[in-house]
């Protein structure tokens, strides 16, 4: 069994849309193990995106993530990580396959509707970032 970390961003919470994605991730088999939701703040945007620090879309990203609120959620399967990745499809919408989360659901390349952790090692830290090992059931 894998972990990883999802989020609902501001731009799918603001439509609420959490119910319907929620239901794509329990559908396609992921367990959710931990979920609550939060507004972040720009520091804790900021820490949560420092990879993408160098870059030009950075500063825009932390203002929109900090918009609204957001959904955190572990979920749980086999090959959690990679199983979340294709459900949510593309970065950008526009090359996302059909059925996909963000096919159905994103607005654009940054106001793209949900995370996912992109490895093992990631999801590791991604939630720990979020969550307490008391918070995961
Ligand atoms: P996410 O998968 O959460 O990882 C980083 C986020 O940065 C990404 O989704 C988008 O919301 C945003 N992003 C990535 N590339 C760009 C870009 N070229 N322009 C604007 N935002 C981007």
């Amino acid at each position: 069994m894998e972990r990883t970390l999802a989020l609902i961003k501001p731009d799918a919470v603001l439509r609420n849309l959490q119910g319907e994605i929620i239901d794509m991730m329990q559908k396609n088999g992921l367990k959710i193990v931990a979920m609550k939701m939060l507004q972040l703040s720009p520091k804790q945007a900021a820490h949560f995106y420092l990879v993408h620090k160098e870059q030009p879309f950075y500063q825009n990203l932390i203002t929109y993530m900090c918009s609204a609120p957001v959904v955190a959620l572990v979920l749980e399967s086999t090959n959690a990580v990679s199983a979340y990745r294709t459900l949510m499809g593309e970065t950008n919408p526009e090359n996302a396959k059909p059925h996909t989360i963000r096919k159905k659901y994103a607005l654009s390349l940054r106001e793209n509707s949900v995370h996912g952790s992109d490895s093992l090692q990631s999801a590791e830290q991604e939630i720990s970032y979020f969550f307490s090992a008391f918070d995961i059931i």
